[in-house]
């Protein structure tokens, strides 16, 4: 069967579905793209006039909506409309680490991916291509294919026809708009050659054809959960060798250095920080280890479960540093955090290390100054599950929001660098140590200060990887 791609629809406007559809778009002109919702307030961010209110913040991305939206990229609430209206559909729904039941802790909820395949059955014409997106475990296309093409669907009765892919994304957020206009590689899984084709055209209009990778169906899924797991391995590797450096007066980024100059080991994915945060490393590998546990490869299963337990390990010893410096405890002690997304260039917070840094200091009982560039108040009290002080009537809890780095060090004891934003590395430590208490210190957990200047200001310091 030919495809002639004249309109696209995507299932899921988040951090993955939002992004990708733009490129596509700005690519693609003569496609008409819906990008639709369950979430009616993230497409009304999604469709506002003002540019910087929209839902997510990527460098580039606001450029894109600019010149696409309301001309071939549509953000919609109308899923079923759009999906009747498609030739091919993306699945960009969450896929998060299932709560409860079976697997629970592990495996990933696919209960949205249904609920999306349900929709797409009942709805769509016929000959449609659909594709997967979302980072799902091995086999969930045969549960795709089989929810399509159930008797009990209207599908049946129609005799629609459906030709189901694996298109995995590589985006990292921060630098999405980059990634996705020059991605090292695309990758399809599937076995209908014309449905491929149909899928390689549209990246063909930016993407070399070199770049594009055909796979088998399952090779395409587990290469996603593979390559974030090793991504992740990498990090908590360095994360390991920064406590080693510690203790032994080595310096991890000189180490990073040495070994990443050796081709084999490469120099990418080898900076030391409070440990990997985001929406993905952590599901996955989860994911990973649940496989791995079903098909009865424990061992396989102990191993990646080790990346995620040093990363929590990692994470939770820099609260225990900044305690024991601070003479051992830290009750009502002032302290600065800078920085709450989980990596510069974002807003989001998911599986931020610095979620489970502020609660452990919290904890014990420190009142916090936190700032980040992008990440509001609200966002941070959802995280944190506390009101911020002013938004308290009680006025018993324990942190503050601040607009800008400086207010943080006003009569703190400590100021905390979790986040590698660019800003934290043009500090003016004259300024910090004269409004901060004293003996005052700083901790650099991203390696991103400029520590002879904090030092030369008076600041005790400690630099993660560094004895
Ligand atoms: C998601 C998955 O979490 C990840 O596993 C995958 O690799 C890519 O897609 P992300 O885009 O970051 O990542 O998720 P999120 O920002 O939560 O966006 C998903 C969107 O889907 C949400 O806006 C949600 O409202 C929407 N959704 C969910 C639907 O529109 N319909 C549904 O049935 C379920
Ligand atoms: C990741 C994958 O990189 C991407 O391919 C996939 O599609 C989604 O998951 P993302 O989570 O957006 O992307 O960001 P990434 O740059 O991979 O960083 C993940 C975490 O690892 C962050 O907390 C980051 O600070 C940390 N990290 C990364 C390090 O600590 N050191 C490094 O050298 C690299």
């Amino acid at each position: 069967m030919n495809f002639s791609i004249k309109n696209i629809c995507c299932i899921g406007a988040g951090y993955v579905g939002g992004p990708s559809m733009s490129v596509i778009a700005l690519n693609n002109p003569s496609i008409k793209v819906n990008v639709v919702d369950l979430n009616i307030k993230r497409i009304d961010e999604w469709n506002d006039n003002n540019l910087d209110k929209l839902p997510i913040y990527e460098p580039g991305l606001k450029e894109i909506i600019k010149l696409c939206r309301n001309k071939n990229l549509f953000f919609k609430t109308s899923v079923e409309e759009s999906i009747a209206e498609a030739d091919m559909i993306f699945i960009c729904v969450n896929t998060p680490t299932k709560i409860k039941g079976i697997g629970a802790g592990q495996a990933s909820d696919l209960i949205w991916v249904e609920a999306s395949a349900r929709q797409i059955a009942k709805h769509a014409r016929s000959n449609v291509i659909v594709i997967e997106k979302s980072t799902i475990p091995v086999k969930t296309a045969l549960t795709i294919k089989t929810i399509l093409n159930c008797s009990d669907t209207e599908s049946n009765l129609n005799e629609k026809r459906f030709y189901v892919l694996s298109n995995p994304e590589f985006l990292s957020e921060g630098t999405a708009i980059n990634d996705l206009k020059n991605p090292d590689r695309i990758l399809i899984g599937g076995d209908d050659e014309k449905s491929i084709e149909a899928l390689e055209d549209i990246y063909k209009t930016w993407v070399p054809k070199k770049k594009i990778i055909r796979t088998n169906l399952w090779s395409s899924e587990l290469s996603k959960l593979t390559a974030n797991a090793f991504l992740a391995q990498r990090v908590s590797s360095i994360n390991s060798i920064s406590a080693l450096c510690e203790s032994t007066g080595a310096n991890v980024d000189e180490v990073a250095k040495a070994i990443g100059s050796d081709s084999r080991i490469n120099p990418k994915f080898l900076k030391t920080g409070p440990g990997f945060g985001g929406s993905c490393f952590k599901k996955d590998i989860l994911n990973l280890v649940y496989l791995c546990n079903f098909y009865g490869l424990q061992e396989v299963a102990l191993y990646w479960q080790n990346v995620l337990d040093l990363n929590y390990w990692q994470t939770k010893r820099i609260s225990k540093i900044i305690v024991n410096k601070l003479f051992g405890t830290i009750t009502e002690k002032k302290i600065g955090i800078l920085g709450f997304s989980f990596k510069a260039d974002t807003n989001d917070t998911r599986e931020s290390p610095s979620i489970t840094i502020c609660q452990d200091l919290i904890e014990e009982g420190a009142i916090l100054k936190i700032y980040d560039p992008k990440v509001s108040i609200y966002q941070i009290e959802s995280d944190l599950k506390l009101k911020e002080k002013g938004n308290n009537s009680s006025k018993t809890n324990s942190w503050e929001f601040h607009q800008n780095l400086y207010d943080t060090a006003h009569e703190s004891d400590a100021i905390i660098v979790l986040t590698e934003w660019e800003e934290f590395s043009n500090i003016d430590w004259v300024r910090i140590s004269s409004l901060m208490r004293k003996p005052s210190w700083v901790f650099d957990t991203r390696r991103i200060i400029d520590r002879d200047k904090a030092m030369e200001s008076g600041l005790k310091t400690w630099i993660i990887g560094q004895g």
